[in-house]
């Protein structure tokens, strides 16, 4: 199907301060047609959002306004935004008279439709709100929470729909807007945003007390990529256009982690085209920080659990870098399609790890990435969930990511290197700054790479793997060598040899956790005792190791482990390492379900609101 684009903006008259960026069309195809909004981007559209906030610690609240620029068809009466969970207190037109307006019945899941009646003419909103203390964008950590322990810390989530709880705008991952931000904070604080700084790194004072800083974004972005954080933070430079946000007693050992990404910028930029967005900076988290990664643009987030030292997991750095172009420069419509951003980016994180530190270590994440796509799938049975395109959320496990790259990776190997790079650059030239979905992804591959060559179209199966369950047959697996060895002594331990025999000295993340997930899960007490000591795991340092540890151990109901894995569960909140931990401890029923309520009663409250709503759901069965 062709996607048919509505080019509403060469009809009306641009707002002036959307008019540097391109405005992107509204798309109007079914398939690109997003349930997870209440917005009618074919009626009414955000075009720029000009936030201006005070962040109060005290409260935990933002406070102050938005003014947005509109784009409206002929007629229009309205525009529909996504808020969720905030306390709006005017809505005017700029400089104009008050908007009436309207909040919808709240969805547990979407928030509510804030629907506002527009005069003819109206071309800009100013809205005056605070959020809640429980908006779930947004963590306010006490100081005991962060690595100094003296200040508190804010900081924002947005993927996929969380922004409505403190922006009021058209959420949708289809809709482009550009923002800027005037945020003022404590005095002693400082503040960093996903766009172009413009106030000095210390802000500027202000009369009535605090520090403003300032922001700018102006390439239109989805919604869901304005982010923000405020604490105690010092910057140290890795290159000339890149560095790293944290807190000053981590600021050195995170530059050192990642130190290597000016080459990846190098080599992300030779295999697909300019990078786009100025500066690359960093921004490393305290450890409740519900993800790995987050590709918020000029600023990735990133968790400290990939802080180990040997700069093992710089493919978290690869990954979010290459959501730079895609995500960020071509993103999915909807969230039906996230293979789009992670799958793509799944595959170029490993180009990017292949061009850095060449084809063995690459082959080591891409053969790790191979077992958690077998997992995903025997454990959603092959089942419709393993659809890359489907119902918005519902991809099972990881799979957007793992068969999303293999998928690419597999037309790689069908068509040659050289020329699926050619086409993949100019995708991303072509589509820059456009929402994408699995059917124009597919009518454009079609169009320039396979161009009516009926063998190779039968070979590459597209429609099956995007639009079918399972794993196609032609899927390409990358083995790696160093893994190979790891199942070696996986091997001689699994036919009983001494735990003591095995070598582990200089093992990466990744050595670990091929043995740790390759052992059998069902182990004797004394066996378990044996690894625990042998290998030093309930004391690791390297949170995967404590979480692969975790499962391993509960499976078995081994108490000895459980102080460990409480403290674990307490220290860390990235959802993919504890997540598997309660589910765990959840599978253990009666022995199981008493101990996960008690870990994350006391646990809860170090938890993003994102993270303790899923773990929340996990208990609960
Ligand atoms: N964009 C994602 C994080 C995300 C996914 C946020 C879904 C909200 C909903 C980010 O780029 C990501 O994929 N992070 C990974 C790390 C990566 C190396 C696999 C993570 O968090 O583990
Ligand atoms: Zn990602």
């Amino acid at each position: 199907m062709r996607i048919l684009a509505l080019a509403l903006g060469a009809l009306i008259a641009v707002p002036a301060s959307a008019q540097t960026a391109q405005v992107a069309p509204i798309l109007t195809t079914p398939e690109a047609k997003d349930i997870w909004t209440h917005a009618r981007p074919e009626i009414a559209r955000v075009t720029h959002v000009a936030l201006d906030l005070r962040v109060n610690f005290a409260s935990q609240t933002l406070s102050g306004s938005a003014i947005l620029d509109i784009l409206t068809a002929p007629g229009a009466r309205e525009i529909i935004l996504d808020v969720d969970n905030m306390n709006i207190q005017t809505v005017a037109a700029l400089n104009g008279p008050n908007l009436p307006y309207k909040i919808g019945p709240r969805d547990a899941e979407l928030g509510s439709a804030l629907t506002i009646q527009l005069n003819p003419g109206t071309k800009r909103i100013r809205i005056t709100y605070n959020t809640k203390p429980s908006a779930s964008a947004l963590q306010w950590l006490p100081p005991e929470l962060t690595a100094g322990k003296v200040k508190p810390y804010l900081f924002s989530q947005g993927q996929p729909i969380n922004n409505r709880s403190w922006i009021p705008t058209q959420d949708s991952p289809g809709i482009r807007q550009t923002w800027s931000a005037t945020l003022t904070v404590p005095d002693n604080m400082v503040a960093v945003m996903s766009g172009d700084r413009l106030s000095g790194d210390k802000g500027m004072q202000r009369a009535n007390g605090g520090r403003a800083y300032e922001f700018r974004m102006n390439r239109p972005v989805p919604p869901y990529l304005i982010a923000l954080a405020v604490g105690d933070l010092a910057f140290k430079a890795t290159g000339k256009r890149s560095g790293v946000w944290t807190e000053p007693s981590m600021l050195d050992a995170a530059a050192y982690e990642v130190g290597d990404v000016e080459k990846m910028i190098d080599a992300a930029q030779a295999l697909y085209g300019p990078y786009r967005w100025g500066r690359y900076d960093m921004l490393v988290l305290p450890p409740s920080f519900p993800y790995g990664g987050m590709e918020n643009p000029t600023l990735t987030f990133l968790t400290p659990t990939i802080i180990t030292g040997d700069r093992s997991n710089t493919d978290v750095v690869a990954h979010e870098l290459a959501h730079s172009w895609s995500g960020n420069l071509v993103t999915n419509a909807t969230w039906s399609d996230s293979w789009l951003n992670e799958g793509f980016t799944t595959y170029f994180e490993n180009r990017i790890m292949e061009a850095v530190y060449g084809k063995t270590r690459a082959a080591l994440y891409a053969d790790l990435d191979w077992d958690g796509l077998q997992k995903d799938l025997t454990e959603a049975k092959n089942g419709p969930t393993t659809r890359l395109h489907g119902d918005p959320g519902a991809t099972a496990g990881q799979l957007d990511y793992f068969k999303g790259s293999t998928m690419l990776r597999t037309i790689e190997v069908a068509v040659g290197r050289k020329r699926f790079d050619a086409y993949l650059r100019s995708y991303f030239d072509r589509y820059a700054f456009q929402p994408q979905t699995s059917a124009g992804f597919l009518a454009d591959i079609r169009q320039r790479l396979i161009r009516g060559d009926k063998a190779l179209e039968a070979r590459l199966q597209l429609d099956r793997w995007v639009y079918q369950p399972g794993l196609p047959a032609n899927a390409v697996h990358v083995q790696s060598a160093i893994l190979a060895k790891v199942d070696a002594q996986l091997a001689a331990v699994k036919a009983g040899g001494s735990v003591s025999a095995v070598k582990t000295t200089g093992w990466s993340t990744q050595q670990w956790m091929r043995f740790l997930n390759g052992l059998p899960r069902q182990q004797t007490p004394a066996r378990l005792k044996e690894l625990d000591q042998g290998l030093g795991l309930s004391a690791s340092t390297n949170a995967y190791v404590r979480s692969a540890w975790a499962e391993l151990a509960i499976a078995n109901r081994y108490e000895p482990a459980l102080p460990s894995i409480e403290a674990f569960v307490n220290s860390v909140g990235r959802g993919l390492l504890i997540r598997p931990v309660y589910q765990a401890l959840v599978a253990q029923g009666d022995w199981g379900k008493p101990i996960a309520a008690r870990f994350f009663a006391k646990a809860k409250a170090s938890y993003h609101p994102v993270t303790a709503g899923q773990v929340e759901k996990i208990i609960a069965k």
